[in-house]
Formats: C-alpha cells, structure tokens, sequence
C-alpha cells in the first residue's frame, strides 16, 4: 500500500469553500479527508457526497453515541452518504456497537463502511479522566474498550498513537488503529495532550494517521502533507 493511504487529512472547519479548496489541493497527497462535527454540522451529509468524488476515501467522524436504534439509523445514514470510515463511542456499549455496524451493513450492502470505536479521547489526561470520576488510567481505559469493540464486532479503534504498540500487540494485525494527536516535530501540540510524532506512530503500529492542524494551518499544506508521507515511507517500508 502507498505510504499516503496511511495518511488522513482532518478538514475541521464550518467553511465549505475552505473545506473544498483545501481537498482539491491534497486529493493526490494523502488517502483519507476526515469530516467532523464541525464541518458536518455545518454543511452535513452533501459535504460528504461531493468529497466522497475527490479521490481520497472520506472518514466521517461523527463519534455516534446515543441509545442503540438511533445510532443504527444514524450510522445507516452515514454509510448511504458515501463515508468510508466511521467513528462510534465504546462508551456507548456493546448494544450500540453492533447496532451500528447493523445499520451501516443495511445501506451500504457488500461494502460498507469500517466502523472504528472511540476510546479515550487524545486530549483527555489522567487528570481530566479523574474528572470525570474514571479512576483507570488511559491506557487501562483504552484496553477495555477495545476489548469491547472488537468482541461487538468493529473494526477496529481510534486511539492515541501511545497506545498502539500494546493494541497491535493484543488484537493483532487485522485490527485497525486509528491515531489523532500527531504532530511532526516542529509543530505545535495544540489542545492535544498525548502526542506522537508521524514516524513514532507508524513504528507504534498505527494504521491511519489523523493529522489537523499540522497540516491545515501550515503555510504550504500539500508540502506539510508530502512530508508527513515521507516520514511515515522512511518509517515503515512496507508501507
Ligand atoms: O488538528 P489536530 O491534528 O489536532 O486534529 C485532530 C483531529 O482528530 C480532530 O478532528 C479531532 O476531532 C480528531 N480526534 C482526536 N482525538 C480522538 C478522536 C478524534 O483528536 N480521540
């Protein structure tokens, strides 16, 4: 596989014409266009039918959490738009889960959407799970909930790139992981808490790289992008 497919652009902005330009310019640089909450609350599910033309898979980040029927229904809608991808929340147990891949099978017919679970979101800390009165740590916390997606039948989970190697480890080489909190080395961390830089990741056995702002709001996005691939081809070359 080309080291871009290993690559997905996240096009967070309420901004169509942003939204456009910006996948025109990177189509032939990375394999995936991730729309988000943000873009698809703005602009919903024709954002997604127009990018699902442009070439690159589109990876619809919705991270569905809600009771059982409403997420089949949603994840059904998700997948007639033309997402390739689809985020859910482990969070939402195990009745949620395979009601999703339910849904999404029903619309999509032979080739429906991989369906991700979300664990432990990136910019979540110890600190902030305690907040939250969740007494495990990330990566104890990580490890149940993937257990639960792949026992519901997922594909696999998103996760931060620190808990990759011990995920590929325990689930093996057909699990999909997923890793936002990407920054290249001389980026900014942002809002994210647990980082990696893209050649750490690969190594950790991330699958698909989830990279934002490294890229959107670099002075030259298609080179950001080239580089990134780079790093991830020099990182791994089986990719
Ligand atoms: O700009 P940045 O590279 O931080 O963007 C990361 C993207 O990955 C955002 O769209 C964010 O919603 C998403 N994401 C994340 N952490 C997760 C799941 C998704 O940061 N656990």
């Amino acid at each position: 596989m080309n080291a871009k497919e290993h690559l997905c652009v996240a096009l967070d902005s309420s901004d169509r014409e942003w939204s456009r330009s910006t996948a025109t310019a990177l189509a032939d640089h990375v394999g995936w266009l991730k729309v988000g909450l943000e873009a698809f609350s703005a602009h919903g599910p024709a954002l997604v039918e127009e990018l699902a033309d442009f070439g690159p898979r589109v990876f619809l980040d919705l991270k569905l959490h809600d009771i059982p029927a409403t997420v089949k229904r949603a994840a059904a809608n998700c997948a007639a738009c033309g997402a390739s991808m689809l985020t859910v929340h482990a969070a939402g147990g195990r009745g949620m889960l395979e009601a999703a891949i339910e849904g999404a099978r029903q619309r999509a017919g032979n080739n429906p959407p991989k369906i991700v679970a979300v664990t432990v979101l990136t910019s979540l800390d110890s600190a902030a799970l305690s907040e939250l009165a969740i007494d495990k740590s990330p990566a104890d916390l990580v490890r149940s909930w993937a257990v639960l997606a792949s026992e519901s039948g997922l594909d696999g989970v998103v996760a931060s790139a620190h808990e990759a190697a011990a995920l590929r480890r325990d689930f093996g080489e057909d699990f999909l992981i997923v890793t936002p909190g990407i920054r290249p080395a001389s980026s900014a961390t942002d809002d994210q808490r647990r980082v990696m830089t893209p050649a750490e990741a690969v190594r950790a056995g991330a699958d698909v790289l989830v990279v934002g702002r490294p890229i959107t709001a670099a002075g030259d996005p298609v080179e950001a992008a080239k580089s990134i691939v780079e790093e991830i081809s020099a990182a791994d070359s089986t990719f």
